[in-house]
């Protein structure tokens, strides 16, 4: 295994830019999720690394060779599609040991390596088997298991659960994890939905119109995100963000007062600040009128099971709460809100994150 790294990457279709100088460090033996919402530019960058797109600009290192020229063949890297493309024909120990026989390896290693992935895997009952007698998710598997059977310098996985129902990746969200875990495998893994890239990856590159927004770990992406952007792609529900100005009083939100800590206080002040963002698990409910608590009224209620959903209206403004299982309140009704200033990062006029939330209660 080899890290890899984007060096000043930029991709020109004509005349439209859909990677702007992508500088990417990924530590070897490091799972990095590449995120970001549809057309910013994630399979561009995946293809650009495999070899399968030649970049306008910059270089692609994996480990220490600068393989920008090299041929996909040539680059020891292995890549799985959304699509797993098993060849229908080949038994499931054929569609795994390929890579193996078109580089020439012989038979008797072949049976050993492919027993040695299939168990890992576990679908060693299946070898014997054809695609088309295989479950979505164990042909997941095999493509994964036919991807790995060589000992690639990276992965790369392009969305690869998005064919699967939504019980099915959640159970292959945690067994890929643990697959990369043991092989000790850099991986690339391009994904749109923010909870396979939190849950599976050491650090996350969150993306936006082919470029880069925040490259840090998970944690860090989701407490202390670099812009109005990430805060909102990242979590779900999303972050609430509010109209917010800062006076000597306190931070005035939704038509009430919100005490600030001295430090990020001043911080705050000094950097033309527009706008908070507050997290649903962040806001809590307090009676109406006392004192740092916003009045609104309940947009709508939404049990989950193991809680509730609560959105509350301020005008034009909304906001949206973890309330306990069981809360109800009618529709329309009147409902205090409250939440703790350390908890919000405040924004400026161009959505670029000026104060974040403090950590353990300091000023940060
Ligand atoms: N061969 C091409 N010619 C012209 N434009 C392209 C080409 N390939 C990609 N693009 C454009 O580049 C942008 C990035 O595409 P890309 O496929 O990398 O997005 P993505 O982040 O993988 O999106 P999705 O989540 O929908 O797969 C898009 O606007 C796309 O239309
Ligand atoms: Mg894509």
């Amino acid at each position: 295994m080899s890290g890899v790294r984007y060096e000043g990457i930029e991709k020109r279709f004509e005349a439209f830019t859909a990677l702007h100088a992508l500088n990417l460090d990924i530590p070897d033996r490091t799972f990095l999720a590449l995120l970001g919402p549809s057309g910013c530019g994630k399979t561009t960058a995946l293809r650009i690394l495999a070899g399968l797109e030649t970049p306008t600009a910059g270089k692609v290192i994996i480990g220490d060779r600068d393989v920008t020229r090299l041929q996909p063949r040539d680059r020891d890297v292995a890549m799985v599609f959304q699509s797993y493309a098993l060849y229908p024909h080949m038994t499931i120990a054929d569609n795994i040991g390929y890579p193996l026989r078109i580089r020439n390896v012989d038979a008797a290693t072949r049976a050993k390596k492919i027993a040695e992935v299939a168990q890992a895997l576990e679908i060693d009952p299946l070898l014997d088997r054809h695609p088309r007698q295989l479950s979505g998710g164990q042909r997941q598997r095999v493509a994964l298991a036919r991807a790995i059977v060589r000992d690639p310098a990276a992965f790369l996985m392009d969305e690869p659960l998005s064919n699967l129902d939504a019980r099915l990746r959640l159970s292959m969200r945690g067994e890929i994890k643990r697959l990369c875990h043991r092989l000790g495998a850099t991986t690339i893994y391009v994904t749109h939905d923010q909870a396979e890239a939190l849950t599976m990856a050491d650090l996350v590159a969150v993306m936006r119109q082919g470029e880069l927004q925040q490259l840090a770990p998970p944690a860090d992406v989701y407490e202390r995100p670099a812009n109005r952007f990430v805060a909102l792609f990242v979590g779900n529900p999303p972050m609430n963000v509010l109209r917010a100005e800062v006076s000597e009083q306190g931070i005035h939100v939704a038509g009430a007062t919100v005490p600030i800590d001295g430090a990020r206080h001043q911080r705050c002040l000094a950097s033309a600040i527009t706008e908070l963002g507050i997290r649903p698990e962040d806001i809590r409910l307090a009676a109406p009128g006392s004192p740092g608590a916003l009045s609104g009224e309940v947009y709508v209620v939404e049990p989950m099971g193991n809680e509730t959903l609560v959105d509350v209206r301020f005008g034009d403004e909304r906001v949206t709460l973890r309330a306990a299982k069981g809360f109800t309140a009618a529709i329309g009704s009147t409902l205090g809100v409250a939440f703790d200033a350390a908890d919000a990062c405040f924004f400026d006029s161009s959505g670029s994150t000026k104060v974040h939330r403090a950590r353990n209660g300091e000023a940060g």
